[in-house]
């Protein structure tokens, strides 16, 4: 009907649909997954129409699928930058044409900001500094030998977790960082690179893993040589998916920082406000907490992914 109420509700009246064009990472961890789900599901519920692509973890595939979106004339493009550095010139590409441009999850480290309307995601420092706190809480003074299992190199959640960590970590010489190096953000990544330090270091105290899935890698790799994780070698990560949650309810992990993929709904409505022509901040902090064992098994029911 023409006059009945209700006929406007889904954008009738002339509005045209809005087009996202969104560039993901990859699918390499449970976090992705249910950034993926929440971005998809959000659009849907907005009624936007979203175009997605899935690069792999490879810049270059990143950097294709934002120039398709430009030649496809979207109304605007959001995505998850892989790495910090070398975006600019398709970045400039966008905005010649005219087309906003959302960064969610992860930074670029452009000097020109004007290349994006705004930075919506988690502060990786502090989640990288929760983690050395409970570090420095949990072994006080005690001599601590820690291994690292970075996220993707170059990538601004790697990068900044560890410099979180080695901040707060610096102020006691009792902890050595004895090993460091990427497992890439994957369950396998972390096994390899775990299987590897636990052959050349017979005395490791910690695991660091810059998230659950690298720290759920670990775990498989320290009980194949015969170590209890959680007891024997602690572990501390990142994200807090349900796999992750459930190792730490398990006794297998021993705290966990949470980085919250559920950032859909706030994208579309920055999106919203972006293409209404309203001001929005610069910088939005997604807002997060951390597990200890105890919080885990409580959370677990009711957690969303
Ligand atoms: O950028 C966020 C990080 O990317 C998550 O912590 C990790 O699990 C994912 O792969």
């Amino acid at each position: 009907s023409d006059s009945g109420s209700g006929s406007t509700a889904d954008g009738g009246g002339g509005d045209e649909q809005i087009v996202m064009g969104f560039a993901q990472v990859g699918a390499e961890s449970g976090w992705r997954t249910a950034n993926t789900k929440s971005i998809q599901d959000a659009a849907e519920e907005a009624g936007i129409e979203l175009k997605f692509s899935d690069a792999q973890q490879k810049q270059e595939n990143q950097i294709k699928a934002i120039r398709s979106y430009i030649q496809q004339k979207v109304d605007v493009i959001a995505f998850s930058p892989v790495v910090e550095t070398g975006w600019d010139t398709v970045l400039k590409e966008a905005q010649d044409a005219g087309i906003p441009v959302i960064l969610t999850d992860r930074a670029v480290d452009s000097e020109d900001t004007s290349l994006y309307v705004t930075f919506l995601g988690s502060d990786f420092v502090e989640e990288g500094k929760k983690a050395g706190d409970w570090v420095v809480e949990e072994f006080g003074t005690a001599p601590t030998n820690i291994v690292e299992l970075q996220g993707t190199t170059g990538s601004a959640p790697a990068i900044d977790r560890k410099e979180g960590f080695e901040e707060v970590l610096s102020g006691s010489p009792n902890f050595t960082v004895i090993a460091s190096q990427t497992g890439d953000f994957t369950r396998d990544g972390g096994k390899k690179v775990m299987e590897a330090f636990l052959q050349q270091h017979p005395d490791i105290d910690l695991v660091y893993a810059h998230n659950d899935d690298m720290g759920l890698g670990a775990i498989e790799a320290i009980e194949a040589a015969g170590k209890v994780p959680g007891q024997d070698i602690k572990i501390v990560t990142v994200d807090a998916v349900k796999d992750g949650m459930q190792a730490l309810a398990d006794g297998k992990i021993n705290f966990i920082v949470e980085c919250s993929p559920l950032l859909g709904p706030q994208l579309m409505e920055i999106t919203q406000q972006v293409l209404a022509g309203e001001e929005v901040e610069p910088r939005i902090v997604t807002e997060e907490t951390t597990f200890t064992q105890e919080q885990a098994i409580e959370a677990l029911p009711t957690r969303q992914y």
